[in-house]
């Protein structure tokens, strides 16, 4: 979702002064020293898929990387996708599908709208990150863990403000993720109904917490704590498990009362008596900032939560050890020494860049009964404009943070206010990051247009169409320094075939193509979306080709491959914003049918990896 509120960064981290006034021969300095970082870069990141076989070699890096016919920029508008002539495409899951025959499926009818009972047994809406977990190593059959970011009222519910519990609850129902047993038969993808695996979790699941924050004031009590919501993008985890990250939780909330204002803290993480108009706090008291009977209910939200696709039964948990803020999503590496390794974007306008670095090595801890995610180090990201960065860490150890908190869970319940204290440099909207095999560890910005001082590491101010930013940490990944350097001003691709803007999902496969996903007004008459760039090369040209544009008015995001890479799943989010005047996609262009959320499931013609 391209969520435009305010800005809720109060602190005085402001961009640098200098702004670089030779940027090219100063990238030519970063690329030098990138280059440098490589080669003590020694511990590759996890595989593209940890628990998938490798990927079968491809052709020579540097020669034809990409090599398929790019969708023409004429071509990549209207209302129904556009692929790349080398490229076919398939629909699965939309909204509504069930997951079971115990209910019907959606058939984007507007006037046969799910209800609480069916959504809570079918595909959720606003689908986004996702991630493939195969049947051992299997590319036909397996796990998709996929996220339900948001639905709007006028889509899930027909009408602009819910007037029930039971819109509410259908609301609820509609977001949070799905697990869904998927196999490729004669006739393509399906899913496979009624598998043990098929799985909802919403927006009232019940759901546990874990590590320092677990058991705190700053939550508690916890006793029937449930839900996850605005799953936005997500990670995985080397020993199978999905991470969901929960998003802009604060436009969920609200009040009526007159009498309430919101804290600094709330104030920090954007809570307001409004929210963004879902009204659930007119009927579930839960949500009602000045409600009495869930006075922390607002701090159980914006967390990274583990769900265990192959385990039903395992209730999500809450990993508060990563922090609290609007996690976009979290791509994990293992480092030096075994240790776990997550690097986070918190998506808003002049937010951070965060890091998680496990206490110890993963497989020990495990062995030990131990989560790696529940014990460690959180960091937020300085970057100097010299192309040197600098990871700071969010603890009592530091004098500022420690004269304005007095515990470990209010650190991480407040991340953000840490992060300020500790001077951390505001960023340009972090979305998705992603780890290429090399080390090098990407993260779009996608765009910010109330930036007004430019800075080495957020270049353009405003920043309408955002960039890319890319670095190699010091010490496999656990130490405090590393090299940065910009890859790709979206602005400079304009006017061209490479043209792209508002760069947020990401994927970096194990051959460094870049997978770029778009969530914004494009450029050049474009829908938003699917492109590959070479990360084997800088500078202003480096080669960008598009694989697929989505329909009008729609984000593509979510994207996940088979162990062979020769099956690549992305999402189309909110098509024609639920107008079936707009689009009917996925039903047939005419029918009136409301325009759902859906996965596209993509394949080269030749059987060939997806991207080349
Ligand atoms: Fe949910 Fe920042 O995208
Ligand atoms: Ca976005
Ligand atoms: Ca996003």
């Amino acid at each position: 979702m391209e969520h435009d509120e305010g800005t809720s960064n109060p602190s005085n981290n402001r961009p640098f002064r200098d702004v670089l006034k030779d940027y090219a021969s100063r990238r030519q300095v970063l690329r030098g020293g990138l280059t440098l970082a490589a080669g003590s870069f020694l511990a590759g990141p996890l595989s593209a898929a940890a628990s998938s076989a490798p990927a079968a070699p491809s052709r020579k890096i540097g020669s034809r990387l990409i090599d398929f016919q790019p969708v023409p920029l004429a071509q990549g508008n209207g209302p129904l996708p556009a692929i790349s002539a080398d490229y076919d495409y398939q629909v699965l899951i939309p909204w509504g599908t069930s997951l079971t025959h115990n209910v019907p499926d959606y058939s984007g009818a507007p006037d046969a709208r799910p209800g609480a009972a069916e959504q809570a047994q079918q595909i959720g809406i606003g689908h986004d990150g996702m991630w493939f977990f195969p049947f051992r190593r299997s590319s036909t059959r397996g796990l998709l863990a996929i996220n339900h970011e948001f639905g709007t009222n006028s889509t899930v519910l027909g009408k602009a403000a819910p007037e029930s519990l039971a819109d509410v609850m259908t609301s609820q129902h509609a977001h949070g993720i799905s697990v869904a047993e998927i196999r490729k038969t004669g006739r393509g993808w399906e899913l496979v109904k009624d598998s043990m695996y098929n799985r909802r979790v919403h927006g009232r699941t019940p759901v546990e917490f874990s590590g320092p924050v677990a058991g705190s004031e700053y939550i508690g009590p916890e006793a029937g704590a449930m839900g996850t919501l605005n799953n936005c993008a997500n990670g995985y985890t080397p020993w199978g498990t999905y991470l969901t990250c929960e998003e802009n939780f604060n436009g969920y909330f609200g009040t009526s009362d007159p009498n309430w204002a919101p804290s600094e803290e709330q104030a920090r993480y954007g809570l307001s008596a409004n929210g963004f108009g879902y009204g659930w706090h007119l009927f579930d008291e839960r949500f009602d900032l000045a409600g009495g009977s869930h006075p922390n209910e607002e701090n159980r939200f914006g967390w990274i939560v583990e769900v265990d696709p192959f385990n039903p039964d395992a209730l999500p948990v809450k990993r508060t050890a990563m922090g609290r803020f609007k996690h976009e999503g979290v791509a994990l590496v293992e480092g030096r020494g075994g240790r776990v390794v997550g690097y986070m974007g918190d998506d808003e306008r002049f937010d951070y860049i965060y890091k998680f670095v496990s206490a110890g090595n993963w497989r020990f801890m495990r062995s030990q009964g131990l989560s790696p995610l529940d014990s460690g180090t959180l960091y937020a990201a300085r970057f100097n404009d010299d192309g040197s960065g600098e990871w700071l860490e969010l603890s009592l150890r530091n004098p500022a943070i420690a004269a304005r908190f007095s515990s470990e869970a209010e650190v991480l319940t407040y991340a953000r206010i840490a992060a300020d204290l500790a001077g951390a440099t505001p960023m340009d909207r972090p979305e998705w990051t992603s780890v290429g095999r090399d080390g090098t560890v990407y993260c779009t910005l996608t765009n910010n247009s109330r930036r007004e001082e430019a800075d080495a590491a957020n270049p353009q101010a405003p920043n309408p169409d955002g960039h890319i930013i890319r670095w190699r940490d010091s010490n496999r990944h656990v130490g405090r320094r590393f090299t940065w350097e910009i890859f790709l001003l979206a602005s400079s691709t304009h006017g061209g075939e490479r043209s792209l803007a508002s760069p947020d999902g990401l994927w970096v496969d194990p051959e460094n193509r870049v997978f770029i996903q778009t969530d914004g007004a494009q450029k050049d008459g474009l829908n938003d979306q699917l492109l590959v760039a070479n990360g084997n090369q800088s500078g202003d040209d480096i080669e960008i080709k598009r694989l697929l544009t989505g329909v009008t008015d729609c984000e593509v995001t979510g994207i996940t491959v088979t162990p062979n890479r020769r099956t690549l799943f992305v999402n189309l989010q909110h098509p024609g914003n639920g107008d079936p005047a707009v689009t009917n996609f996925p039903a047939a262009q005419g029918s009136g049918a409301i325009p759902r959320d859906c996965t596209l499931v993509i394949t080269r013609k030749d059987g060939g990896i997806v991207g080349s």
